[in-house]
């Protein structure tokens, strides 16, 4: 059954194999498609929404769907972008939570903005940029985040976060410990008119010497970016994949010192804490022989050891399952645990 509703539509038994980029072929009960998130609260009331257990998903990006989901998967269909205030120096921009987030990027550097370059070619959607505080190539979504609005399930009301309530840290946010809490309908970002370009990440130099690059604007930044990421890292479209599928590991420096006795090739990268260091997780899991393994349909990348791919048509456990064989062979060799990025829906770490 399909229901059409003003600004809103409900369909039941909804394959979710296209809502996910692991292409994990599992389905959910009810699939809430919602243009207007003003409606929310009507929305959550109705009979056929309330009382049922509720999950938002944007691109389904940044999970494992590891078995059906039952009640309603709601997906946020507000795709309009505005610039609120103009000043000399910067201008403020309003994002609806389903504005795919590539969009906004090259939207601001068509526009004049900089800022969001070296956030280039990240999939997903805005809603979700400030869960995990999206971040790459030496830079994070927290530096330009204004403010982000959602409606909190708890409370039953419209809160308005400012970027200290967010609390945001590496891969991390206030949001991300109170999963399905806050649905967030719109992200504000203050974006510079100009800016000192983040060109000191391994990689950005040299690609924009070999573009023939001399004098780098922002769209430079970005072109170098997405030719980087093109060539490290799998396109979902072609091979099921989330990402990293592992967070960098954060450690005491202590333990990062007695590791390099060790092991003293180990990549070492500074971390948000002076006395903590961050190792790089996809350095230990190939150091441990998974770089290009494959089990059925469940694999580990041959271009990148942190991204689990999905060959065809692995499911939710199965790569799980590797998920779980590659961190216990992380804790025996280095004695760091590794935790996973995406998040899990339908089953526990
Ligand atoms: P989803 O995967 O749909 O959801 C992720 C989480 O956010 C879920 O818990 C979901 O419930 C919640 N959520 C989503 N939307 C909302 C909302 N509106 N309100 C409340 N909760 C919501 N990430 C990086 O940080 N840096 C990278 O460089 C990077 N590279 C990637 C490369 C590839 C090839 C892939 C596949 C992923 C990569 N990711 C990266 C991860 C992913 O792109 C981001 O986490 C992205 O923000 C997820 O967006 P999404 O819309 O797909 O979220
Ligand atoms: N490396 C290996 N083997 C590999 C790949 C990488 O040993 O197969 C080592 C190399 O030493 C390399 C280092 O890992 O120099 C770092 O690799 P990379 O630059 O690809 O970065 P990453 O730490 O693996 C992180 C993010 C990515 C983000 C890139 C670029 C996490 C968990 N991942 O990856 O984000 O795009 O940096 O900034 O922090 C994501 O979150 O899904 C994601 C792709």
């Amino acid at each position: 059954m399909s229901t059409a509703m003003p600004a809103w539509s409900l369909t039941e038994n909804a394959s979710l194999k296209a809502l996910n980029t692991f292409h994990v072929d599992a389905s959910a009960e009810q699939l809430l498609e919602l243009h207007d998130p003003s409606l929310l609260p009507d929305v959550l009331a109705h009979p056929h929404v309330v009382g049922k257990p509720l999950l938002v998903l944007g691109c389904g990006s940044n999970v494992l769907l590891a078995d059906n989901v039952p009640g309603t998967v709601l997906v946020f269909a507000n795709r309009s972008i505005e610039e609120l205030e103009h000043r000399a120096d910067y201008t403020v921009v309003r994002a609806g939570a389903g504005v795919n987030w590539h969009g906004l990027v090259m939207w601001s550097l068509q526009n004049g903005l900089s800022g969001l370059e070296n956030l280039a070619l990240i999939p997903g959607t805005c809603g979700a940029a400030p869960i995990q505080n999206i971040g790459a190539y030496g830079v994070q979504v927290d530096e330009f985040i204004q403010a982000v609005d959602a409606w909190d399930r708890e409370t039953g009301e419209w809160v308005r976060f400012d970027a200290e309530a967010c609390a945001f840290g590496y891969r991390d946010s206030v949001f991300k410990h109170a999963p399905d809490r806050y649905l967030i309908t719109a992200i504000e970002l203050r974006l510079p008119l100009l800016h000192d370009l983040r060109l000191g990440y391994a990689g950005i130099a040299e690609e924009m010497q070999a573009m023939g690059v001399e004098l780098p604007v922002a769209a430079d930044v970005a072109n170098a970016v997405i030719a980087i990421r093109r060539r490290k890292l799998p396109d979902p479209d072609v091979l099921g994949n989330a990402g990293s599928f592992f967070k960098n590991p954060v450690l005491p420096l202590e333990q990062v010192d007695v590791l390099l006795q060790q092991f003293p090739e180990l990549p070492v990268y500074p971390a948000d804490q002076d006395n903590r260091r961050k190792l790089s997780a996809a350095w230990l899991i190939e150091a441990c022989g998974w770089k290009g393994f494959r089990e059925g349909d469940a694999g580990v990348s041959p271009q990148h050891a942190l991204v689990l791919v999905n060959h065809g048509t692995a499911t939710g456990a199965e790569l799980l399952a590797l998920a779980r064989r590659i961190s216990a062979s992380v804790l025996e060799k280095f004695g760091v645990p590794i935790e996973p990025e995406p998040r899990l829906i339908g089953a526990q770490w």
